[in-house]
């Protein structure tokens, strides 16, 4: 079945970035990672490294493991086999050392998942006050430039409810980023969008990648892919099929399963 005989198992770009012109420190490192689910191998043989400033932009056909691959890097699943280290260290089991890597991989989902009852400006602060103990004026202060950043700084009293699906989609982006993560992971952010709230979502994403944050962004957007990533990883069947720079890879597919699946996108 496979058309990829070859182990593709490290960045054709050495983890060159766009914006760095230099290769950063190995931040994210997956090793022969394997996971299942029941009978499904849903992650087959997982080699993957993501270097500090790169931005890998991941696509493939719909069950193909690529939220259940952002899902391992920061622990909301485990895996069976291989390893995954952050930053040099191993993933931590429970407890305190768990919390710890959450804030220091951010992770932003398609649904918004803000806390409801809280206003914009608290869903920014809680994090850093809870997990971090920084204080809250310091807090506020920091969220609210965060919220400028991302352009809803006005927002800042309201509830989540009273947002657009786009602005609160650029808050949890913010809350993500107060914790100062050391890598960002986006799993299809824009996806649950309304046509005209997804630039705005992807400009602060392009944004924050030439600023030079470490993103990993599950999307098939392929303008995001063009304009912002060092590098696309493809995936089918749970598998790493190629990965390459992204005018090679939409220009140039090598496996029969990308040049398909683009096939299918592209004609969308
Ligand atoms: N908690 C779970 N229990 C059982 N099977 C699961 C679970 N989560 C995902 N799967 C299965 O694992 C496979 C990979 O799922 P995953 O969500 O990672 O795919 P995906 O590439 O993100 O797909 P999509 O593009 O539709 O979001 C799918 O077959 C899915 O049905
Ligand atoms: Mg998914």
């Amino acid at each position: 079945m496979t058309d990829s005989p070859e182990p593709v198992d490290d960045a054709p770009t050495g983890g060159l970035s766009k914006r760095r012109g230099r290769p950063g420190r190995p931040l994210v490192v997956m090793k022969d990672v394997n996971k299942h689910f029941g009978d499904l191998h849903v992650l087959r043989e997982i080699n993957l490294t993501i270097h500090e400033g790169e931005v890998v932009v991941v696509i493939g056909p719909s069950g193909s493991g690529k939220s259940t691959l952002c899902r391992t890097i920061n622990r909301l699943e485990t895996v069976e086999s291989g390893t995954i280290t952050i930053d040099g260290q191993p993933l931590p089991e429970e407890g305190k050392g768990l919390a710890k890597l959450r804030a220091e991989v951010g992770m932003v989902f398609q649904s918004f998942n803000l806390f409801a009852h809280k206003t914009i400006l608290e869903n920014v602060t809680l994090g850093p006050i809870k997990v971090r103990n920084t204080k809250k004026s310091q807090a506020e202060s920091r969220a609210k430039e965060l919220l400028e950043r991302v352009g809803v700084a006005h927002q800042a009293a309201k509830y989540p409810a009273q947002l657009s699906g786009g602005q609160q989609q650029r808050v949890a982006i913010a809350r993500s980023l107060a914790m100062e993560p050391k890598v960002m992971l986006f799993d299809e952010p824009t996806s649950a969008l309304d046509p005209e709230m997804i630039n705005e979502v992807l400009d602060v994403m392009i944004d924050l990648a030439d600023g030079g944050m470490t993103m990993v962004v599950v999307t098939h957007e392929m303008g995001f892919a063009r304009r912002a990533a060092d590098r696309v990883v493809f995936m089918a069947d749970g598998e790493i099929v190629e990965q390459a720079e992204p005018e090679e890879f939409f220009t140039n597919p090598q496996s029969n399963r990308a040049k398909d699946f683009l096939g299918k996108i592209l004609t969308h």
